[in-house]
């Protein structure tokens, strides 16, 4: 069979609504052109994510009416630490609210001032929570995962001679852990190979390093590696992702994506010791370690995520949903990045609307352009999310491309929905000399693409 069927049927719908386009106008001028800050409901087809905006099933709502909302000891505490525990095979569970919050008590319990965490690229919460403790967050990617029309398998493999000069050169004492992101949403949502994951474990194990991963979507980076490595085609998907987990030490996951659910994340580690530390830094600020500030519900709609997660007829029918955007958008005359990721379509806006400068955001332009033309939300990842002045040295950190994403929420829409969305950016191309660049008017210091305001010049 050719196609790919939705695995399940629609139980229950949320009504959209496309607002005028003299109301878009309205909405898009009040949110300072940031998507981010557009409400919800002003909002068509909703692609600004892919975290925390799947749709839930019978099961995971069935599971929320069995929270056990215990402070201490909630039974559905102990059913998501052993799903956890099953698929990863790690020893100590910790849940938490959300995947930045993992970042931040992991970091803050294992990171120095001056330390160095080579990664293969990480995502900006991480990097921000590394560089709130002084530390060095550095992306060692190999160089087909920085090329747009490469089509090499696994562009999220980690450059293994760079991570292996890096160790050799500052050691244990200044690395205390690598970690990979699997997939890479920063690279394209690209995977790793389980060939470089048990390489880059290697290298690291043998200078006492750990590994540790970004789980967020594990479950996608299973799935590559079932259709693209050799010798994993007639594997579980599960059993490939206990595979993955078992080269690390550890790691930090937010629930939001492959999880299914629409909060909750977790770190699992095997060491005792730093599991502990982190504990008790999770009682401070998140709350008990039997809840780490969720509710049971919560606990338990993450339990059934997970394994939902790792269902192959729906992980096959996911990556083909995405891998069908990025084709209607080929066909419309973009030249989305290659091969599409797990969980969304990145296409390069600087080619596409080669009138408006760099300086001027073209790809931040774009997504106000879809939004105008069709109540598209869409993010910017590209110069406006990360390029940031530096107020002390004036230092300009950019990217090296202008890249829009369509993340796909899980389980969310169908077709049609994307059919529509590649009409509009047929609509958006017959006048895309009309679209205006933006100037920056308000920036906040971190995490920019957030809060950031512009002004159409
Ligand atoms: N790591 C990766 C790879 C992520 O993609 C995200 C979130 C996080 C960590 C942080 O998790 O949001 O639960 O705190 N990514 C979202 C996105 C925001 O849209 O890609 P969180």
């Amino acid at each position: 069979m050719k196609i790919i069927p939705e695995p399940y049927k629609i139980k229950a719908v949320e009504p959209i609504r496309l607002l005028s386009r003299r109301e878009r106008e309205k909405k898009i001028r009040q949110a300072k052109f940031n998507l981010f800050k557009l409400r919800s409901e002003d909002v068509y087809i909703d692609l600004l994510t892919d975290s925390g905006t799947s749709a839930l099933s019978d099961n995971q709502w069935a599971g929320l009416l069995q929270g056990d909302e215990a402070y201490a000891g909630s039974r559905n505490y102990y059913h998501f630490v052993d799903t956890i525990k099953e698929i990863t095979g790690f020893e100590h569970i910790i849940p938490v609210h959300q995947g930045r919050a993992a970042e931040n008590l992991l970091f803050t319990t294992l990171l120095k001032k001056g330390d160095i965490v080579p990664s293969n690229t990480h995502f900006d919460t991480t990097r921000a929570n590394i560089e709130r403790q002084g530390a060095t967050a550095l992306d060692l990617l190999i160089e087909e995962g920085k090329s747009f029309d490469s089509d090499y398998p696994f562009k999220g493999n980690m450059d293994l001679e760079e991570l292996r000069r890096l160790v050799k050169k500052y050691g244990k004492k200044r690395i205390p852990a690598g970690t990979m992101t699997v997939t890479n949403n920063s690279g394209g949502g690209q995977p790793a190979s389980m060939e470089n994951i048990k390489s880059a474990s290697r290298i690291l194990h043998r200078h006492g390093i750990k590994l540790l991963f970004d789980a967020c979507r594990y479950a996608e980076n299973a799935h590559f590696i079932k259709k693209r490595e050799p010798g994993y085609a007639r594997r579980s998907v599960k059993s490939i992702a206990r595979e993955m987990f078992s080269y690390a030490d550890g790691c930090t996951m937010s629930a939001k994506k492959d999880g299914l659910s629409n909060i909750g994340g977790f770190i699992a580690l095997n060491d005792g010791k730093l599991a502990t530390d982190v504990s008790n830094l999770l009682i401070l600020l998140e709350g008990f370690p039997t809840y780490g500030g969720l509710a049971g519900r919560d606990l338990e709609a993450i339990a059934r995520g997970l394994r939902e997660g790792l269902e192959e007829d729906y992980l096959d029918f996911r990556v083909n949903q995405v891998a069908y955007l990025g084709r209607l958008l080929e066909e419309v005359g973009l030249s989305p990045m290659n091969p599409t990721g797990g969980h969304a379509v990145y296409v390069e806006a600087g080619g596409y609307l080669p009138h408006i400068p760099r300086k001027q955001f073209p790809a931040q332009a774009l997504t106000v352009a879809l939004y105008r033309e069709g109540g598209i939300r869409s993010c910017e990842f590209g110069g406006a999310t990360f390029t940031q002045t530096d107020k002390k040295s004036g230092r300009i950190r950019s990217v090296p491309m202008d890249l829009v994403r369509f993340a796909i929420p899980r389980r969310v829409y169908t077709h049609s929905h994307l059919d529509y969305v590649a009409e509009v950016f047929t609509e958006v191309g017959k006048k895309k000399d009309e679209v205006r660049g933006l100037r920056i008017v308000y920036e906040p210091t971190r995490l920019r693409l957030f809060t950031v305001e512009f002004e159409e010049i």
